[in-house]
């Protein structure tokens, strides 16, 4: 069935309700410019302000993207410093400007590892966008997918919930992101064509989209793309799209 038939027998709502990506390949783009990876990053802060915006004028609901893994701790200590101190300084640059256009900021992963100076800073970027509505962004940070798995586990025992009442949407309850609808369509820039540990509860049945664009280059016209390639799926959730012809029927 074309977009434009799926569309009109209503069968897929336009969507995407809900897109994750994994912003990757900052580096690659600085070093293409003979320049130190930060500005990579520094650049991909501002790709994703215009990303958040190109969302917003699609109305894209929820949009959650990858900003530092568990895993990435493993990096040399100055780019580590230098990510933390670029989300400081994205938060004082960006926030009104976020609070503006409607967008609530909500953070997912461990924040027990991150300085108290950049735990306030969330806090503050959480608090300041709590009333709005347009679009939640949720920015994972020291966020692995099993790392989310397991705190779920730890919060329904914490719970009490008794394991013979630990079904699948009870444990979605728990984990960190059981606010949101799970992600429709996932993207992941910059060539790599793997999870890297992104949210693997949520990805079950999600489309995969993946991009050679690097981050920082990623806009409107990549965003486009990956939302038609999504339209132009067919998704059916285990199940079948057409009603299976009965004989003689
Ligand atoms: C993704 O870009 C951003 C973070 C992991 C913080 P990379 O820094 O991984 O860029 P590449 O993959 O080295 O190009
Ligand atoms: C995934 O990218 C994490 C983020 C984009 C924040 P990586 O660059 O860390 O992933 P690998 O190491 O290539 O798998
Ligand atoms: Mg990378």
């Amino acid at each position: 069935m074309t977009k434009d038939a799926k569309a009109a027998s209503g069968e897929q709502a336009a969507g995407p309700r809900h897109i994750a990506i994994v912003m990757d390949g900052n580096g690659r783009w600085a070093k293409k410019r003979f320049l130190p990876r930060f500005f990579g990053h520094k650049a991909g802060v501002d790709s994703l302000v215009k990303v958040v915006q190109a969302c917003i004028d699609r109305d894209v609901e929820y949009l959650t993207v990858f900003a530092f893994s568990s895993e990435n701790w493993k990096r040399p200590s100055d780019e580590v410093s230098g990510l933390m101190g670029l989300v400081l300084a994205a938060v004082s640059r960006y926030l009104a400007k976020m609070g503006r256009m409607g967008v609530r900021i909500r953070i997912v992963g461990d924040r027990d590892a991150v300085s108290p100076k950049l735990r306030n800073a969330w806090n503050e970027a959480e608090s300041a966008t709590a009333h709005n509505t347009k679009l939640t962004m949720s920015v994972a940070f020291n966020y692995g997918g099993r790392w989310d798995i397991v705190q779920a586990c730890k919060a329904a025992i914490n719970a009490g919930v008794p394991a013979a009442e630990l079904t699948e949407a009870r444990l979605s309850e728990f984990m960190a992101m059981s606010y949101a609808p799970d992600p429709d369509l996932f993207i992941r820039t910059g060539g790599e064509v793997r999870i890297s540990n992104f949210m693997l509860w949520q990805v079950a049945y999600t489309e995969f989209v993946f991009s050679d664009c690097l981050w920082p280059e990623f806009g409107e016209k990549q965003l486009d793309a990956a939302i038609e390639t999504f339209r132009e799926r067919d998704r059916r959730f285990g199940g079948v799209k057409e009603a299976p012809a009965v004989a003689g029927a």
